[in-house]
């Protein structure tokens, strides 16, 4: 037996112990632990019943992702059909977070109790996968094919109580885990209730009807945009419901295999292991320890600053928020306010937790306030001048120990923080708009940022629950860099070129993206990348034609949503974009002022390509200049930052899918015909050449860090 699977005994009763840390993932060792440890225990009569357990912070969380796409044997069937036809009672105890093949193995089992905390969850679907190994053939059996189908499409996992209540398991255990379930297990024996296969159950199909299926699939096509999974698992389950067990398990296999190698699939665990590397940082050792972070201050209660203390309230960090005059104060304070309210109206907090958090956000219009702050975020104009200002008082005010950041989007982080006098202090902390509800948070390390500085800003952005992607210093850091150097750039151009707004917004949306460029521009505002381009003069440094409609757009006042016109029209009190004449002259006459060459045609295939490559191109750059430590870390950005589809797995994962070397060919194309704007990186041409991809620059790259 190996050492990951142990067995004990306790009298006539058998405690098997999977002990697989982190999360006792099932991996081949466990798996073939597990049937070696079944084995005995079948040819041991003394044995008269199994309690399976887990030892450390949770039961087990699912298959071993790592595994996919070569799964090695023992199969999960083969386990868990020994552990199904056991001839004497299983009982399984869970705690923690028992997640996928975790609860296929609960499922397989006789019997199941957990403690009170205890959450149980079939996440498959956010992985491209479908519960298979047996999952959509045993659960129908225990809670009914609807409340199947609901709980694999929501993803999420539900408490040992709602378990409780479905019938997915059969107690839940108030006090000490261990023994509980071994005197449940007695009992079980004492009793003699036997093996209770769930194979052998019928399933319950009430309610599961196509009205339900479409519906619940409408549903999920929301949260799971692009995803093909949600209906593998619907086909899955009306197996079950159609056909005996083990012709349901045959096809649930050809299903899940089909989804094991399906290109989803495997951008969606790219994604799992990209979000969890971000927080490995060169250069970071494990000794430099977080400061503790317990009083913040915010600077501005404009839509960022209110947006950010509204995020610190969510987690419980209390704030003290700064602003320049009492009548912007009390608006900022009011929109707070509304903010958190709405959570509370829509029955995502209590009353009490919403009067907590408005409670633990106080407003001041004196900067002094902050000297007791252990970190302080400013979010101010975007303006150079009064950033420098600010933090020129913040390194006097600030005690010596705490974090001075700034939310810039796009100034120099670096002469901000040296107008400090204490620059090691200063780092960026560059959230998304929303604030309080986008997930990802670029955490900006200066020239001379320190690194406890920045060990504490990366523990502040897992205390938000935010992705924190660590980034160097550049115009628009990486997520907004490869937006405004490539993506939105493009996109105007092609306007220029004859495409219409409808068309690339149209296009980019089914390619998956959230949302396309114009509608997302007219969203945020038009004069927002206008001021950037305006204040940093990057304009002027680059060749014309450059994001000239929208900025004609925004000199115009057409702002967007805001003012009624931008890209589109707008009628007063709706948000609905309405194709709009008026831009389409613009662009004409933009495109006689730049001598661009307009086309009756634009083909969609094209559209994709020239938005989607230069975030490929622009992203090879960064890499290269070491903006970021890793290829996967602007996959993170982009799919958390930007809407871009989460089932590609990012850019640069797409760029890999599609093989570099046709990606390069179609830029060199591309250079060919607009000189200015499509050079390719240099680091994108040695990849291709070398027939490699930024997979394998990745991996090379973390040997050497
Ligand atoms: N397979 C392989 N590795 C896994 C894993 C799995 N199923 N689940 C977690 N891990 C690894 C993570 O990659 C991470 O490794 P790292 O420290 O080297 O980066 C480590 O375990 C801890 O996971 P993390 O997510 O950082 O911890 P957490 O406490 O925030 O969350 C879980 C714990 C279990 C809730 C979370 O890891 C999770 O949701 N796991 C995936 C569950 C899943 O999808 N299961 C279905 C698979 S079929
Ligand atoms: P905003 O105009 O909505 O808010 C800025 C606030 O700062 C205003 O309320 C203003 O009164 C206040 N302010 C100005 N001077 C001040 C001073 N001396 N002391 C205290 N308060 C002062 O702007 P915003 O959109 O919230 O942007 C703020 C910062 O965040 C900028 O640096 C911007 O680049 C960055 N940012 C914005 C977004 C976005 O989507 N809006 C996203 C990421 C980062």
């Amino acid at each position: 037996m190996n050492s990951i699977v142990s067995v004990e005994r306790r009298a006539a009763l058998a405690l098997v112990t999977i002990d697989n840390p982190p999360v006792n993932a099932l991996s081949a060792r466990v798996r073939a632990g597990l049937l070696e440890t079944f084995a005995g225990l079948t040819a041991d009569p003394g044995v008269q019943g199994v309690l399976i357990a887990c030892r450390g912070r949770t039961f087990a969380a699912g298959a071993d992702i790592s595994e996919f796409g070569a799964v090695p044997p023992p199969t999960f069937r083969e386990l868990f059909a020994t552990i199904e036809s056991f001839p004497r009672p299983v009982l399984v105890a869970l705690h923690g977070t028992a997640l996928g093949a975790g609860v296929e193995l609960a499922l397989a089992c006789h019997y199941r109790c957990a403690n009170r905390d205890a959450r149980l969850g079939l996440p498959e679907l956010t992985l491209g996968l479908i519960p298979g190994a047996g999952g959509t053939q045993r659960l129908p059996r225990l809670v009914g094919a609807k409340a199947a189908l609901e709980m694999i499409l929501s993803a999420a996992p539900i408490g040992a109580g709602a378990a409780l209540e479905l019938g997915l398991i059969d107690r839940v255990i108030e006090g000490d885990l261990l023994p509980a379930a071994l005197a449940c297990l007695e009992e079980l024996v004492a009793t003699r209730a036997g093996p209770r296969p769930t194979r052998a159950r019928a399933v319950d199909a009430r309610g599961f009807d196509p009205d339900f299926v479409t519906k619940s699939l409408a549903g999920a096509a929301k949260r799971m945009r692009g995803q093909e999974a949600p209906r593998w698992a619907a086909d899955a389950i009306s197996a079950a419901v159609q056909l005996p067990f083990d012709d349901g398990l045959r096809k649930e296999g050809e299903i899940a295999h089909h989804s094991e190698f399906s290109a989803e699939s495997k951008a969606l665990r790219h994604l799992f292991f990209a979000e969890r590397a971000v927080s490995r940082v060169p250069g970071l050792g494990d000794n430099v320890v977080a400061r503790p972070i317990n009083r913040v201050g915010v600077i501005g209660a404009g839509t960022m600053g209110g947006g950010i203390a509204v995020a610190f309230a969510d987690a419980g960090i209390g704030v003290q928020l700064v602003e320049s005059a009492p009548e912007l104060l009390e608006r900022g304070l009011a929109r707070i306010r509304a903010t958190i309210e709405s959570s509370m109206t829509r029955g995502r907090i209590t009353r009490e937790q919403a009067q907590e958090r408005i409670g633990s956000i106080e407003g001041s219009l004196d900067l002094e306030r902050l000297a007791s702050a252990d970190l302080i975020v400013e979010a101010v104009f975007e303006d150079l001048a009064l950033k420098k200002r600010i933090f020129r008082d913040l390194g006097r005010i600030a005690r010596r120990d705490a974090v001075l950041a700034s939310n810039t989007s796009t100034l120099d982080l670096n002469e901000i923080a040296d107008e400090s006098g204490r620059p090691q202090d200063v780092v960026g902390l560059h959230f998304f708009s929303p604030a309080n509800v986008m997930r990802l948070l670029e955490i900006v390390r200066g020239a001379k940022t320190a690194p406890e500085i920045l060990t504490t800003a990366i523990a502040v952005g897992k205390k938000l629950r935010k992705v924190g992607v660590v980034v160097g210093v550049c115009y628009g850091f990486a997520g907004n860099r490869m937006m405004m150097e490539g993506y939105l750039r493009e996109a105007d151009q092609l306007l220029l070129e004859g495409a219409t707004p409808e068309q690339v917004d149209r296009v980019i949306e089914s390619f998956g993206f959230a949302m396309g460029p114009f509608v997302m521009s007219d969203m945020a505002g038009n004069d927002v990348g206008f001021k950037a381009r305006e204040t940093v003069g990057i304009r002027a440094q680059r060749p014309a034609p450059y994001h000239e409609v929208t900025d004609e757009l925004a000199r115009l006042g057409k702002l967007g949503q805001k003012s009624g016109s931008g890209f589109y029209r707008y009628e007063a009190g709706d948000r609905t974009p309405h194709p709009d004449p008026d831009v389409t002259a613009l662009t004409e006459r933009l495109a006689r002022k730049f001598g661009v060459q307009r086309r009756s045609a634009i083909p969609d295939d094209e559209v994709a390509l020239r938005c989607v490559y230069p975030l490929i191109n622009e992203g090879a750059r960064i890499l290269e200049e070491g903006i970021v430590a890793r290829a996967s870390d602007l996959d993170v950005i982009w799919t958390t930052g930007y809407g871009f589809p989460r089932f590609r797995g990012g850019p640069m994962f797409y760029a890999d899918a599609t093989g570099l070397s046709d990606v390069y060919a179609q830029i060199v194309r591309l250079h060919s015909l607009h000189e200015h704007y499509w050079e390719p990186a240099p680091l994108l041409r040695r990849l291709a050449e070398q027939n490699s991809s930024f997979a394998a620059w990745d991996a090379v790259k973390a040997k050497r860090d």
